[in-house]
């Protein structure tokens, strides 16, 4: 049995990628400072699968604290998604987002390299591909980042490549991610934003509950079929099975840096989503049209040919279940995770 490290693995995407994990056979190491999550999401892991996981409270700042962990388990292979990932706060904040994004990711670097583990895979974003030359976007298609957090992860991307063109052994996949949204068909783990949610789901389900009066729609004059924005919407249970795929590739890879695209290929726009989500919940959201928000690009939906041709990975949910899915996590946890 493999033994795979997950750094992050109390947040979203990490604790839905310890289920698929588990649920695919493999021993799951989890590390999180918990500044963002807390540790109930791995208990809630642990009732889903039924296994027992290795977590540690450990903030990948502390290289001892960490090359710890390296030398207590034997790690196979690691799933980087550590990290902030706000980015207004980027923006307000940049140093910040530098120092907490891109130390972790040099400490992880010293500590494979020192313990002779060679496979990782790094959670980036399309983000970094800035407003779209073309759609669908492709892994080719030129990078230009806007904002501190986007360029952490360019530059997380550039240190991974100089990394293993120094240090050959290594097997790095870079997984860039569209937009993940949805939760747990149990709806024991989902998305918990602190304070007011940046992304449109949870807001969405934060009115559908009666958390928050009204949805801000920011803008209904983009060039697209009904006036808003265009996005990649993929289930998170798809995108963690993606992780699996990324895992085993590192496996199959003989040493380099690739690169995939974690969408649907399908661009649905933000009112679809709205009234898919009323549809298939029976619930009527109050929203607004405002202005603009200063960054958002028109239309961005992923090429997926790639992940489809070498990872064998292919997104196979629908709109219909994001939304079912979000929904049953936010009605059945409407204060999100209760422990702290
Ligand atoms: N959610 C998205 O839409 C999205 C899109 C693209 C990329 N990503 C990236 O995916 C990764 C995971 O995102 P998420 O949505 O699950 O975010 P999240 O905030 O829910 O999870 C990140 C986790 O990392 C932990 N963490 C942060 N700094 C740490 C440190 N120094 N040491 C140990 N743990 C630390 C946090 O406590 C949290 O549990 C991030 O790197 C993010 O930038 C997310």
């Amino acid at each position: 049995m493999e033994t795979i490290l997950v750094t992050g693995g109390a947040g979203f995407i990490g604790s839905h990628v310890c289920v698929e994990l588990v649920q695919a056979g493999f021993r799951v190491v989890v590390i999180d400072n918990f500044v963002n999550s807390t540790p109930e999401s791995l208990e809630r892991v642990e009732t889903i699968t039924g296994e027992r996981l290795h977590w540690m409270d450990v903030d990948m700042m502390n290289l001892e604290s960490l090359d710890e962990v390296f030398q207590t388990f034997s790690i196979d292979a690691v799933i980087h998604l550590a990290g902030l990932k706000a980015v207004g706060e980027s923006v307000v904040d940049p140093l910040r987002y530098y120092l907490h994004n891109l130390t972790p990711l040099l400490h992880l670097c010293e500590c494979m390299q020192k313990h002779h583990v060679h496979r990782l895979v790094f959670s980036s974003s399309a983000t970094v591909y800035g407003p779209p030359q073309q759609v669908p976007i492709l892994e080719t298609h030129p990078i230009k980042t806007e904002n501190p957090y986007g360029r952490t992860k360019h530059m997380s991307e550039q240190i991974l490549e100089d990394f293993q063109r120094a240090y050959y052994p290594m097997k790095i996949v870079i997984l860039r991610y569209f937009n993940p949204i949805g939760a747990h068909s149990s709806g024991l783990i989902g998305e918990n934003p602190v304070g007011v949610p940046m992304n449109i789901m949870p807001y969405l389900t934060e009115v559908a509950v009666g958390k928050r009066p009204v949805l801000h729609i920011f803008g209904d004059d983009y060039p697209t079929r009904d006036g808003t924005c265009i996005r990649d919407f993929v289930h998170i249970t798809d995108l963690a099975k993606g992780h699996v795929k990324g895992v085993e590739a590192t496996d199959r890879m003989k040493s380099g840096v690739s690169v995939y695209n974690l969408g649907t290929g399908k661009g649905t726009t933000v009112k679809e989503l709205l009234h898919t989500f009323e549809r298939v919940t029976q619930k009527t959201i109050p929203y607004w049209i405002t202005v603009r928000r200063p960054g958002d690009i028109a239309v961005s939906y992923a090429d997926v040919q790639k992940a489809e041709e070498e990872l064998g990975w292919k997104a196979t949910k629908e709109i219909e279940d994001m939304c079912l899915d979000a929904w049953k996590w936010q009605r059945l946890n409407p204060a999100g995770y209760i422990k702290k």
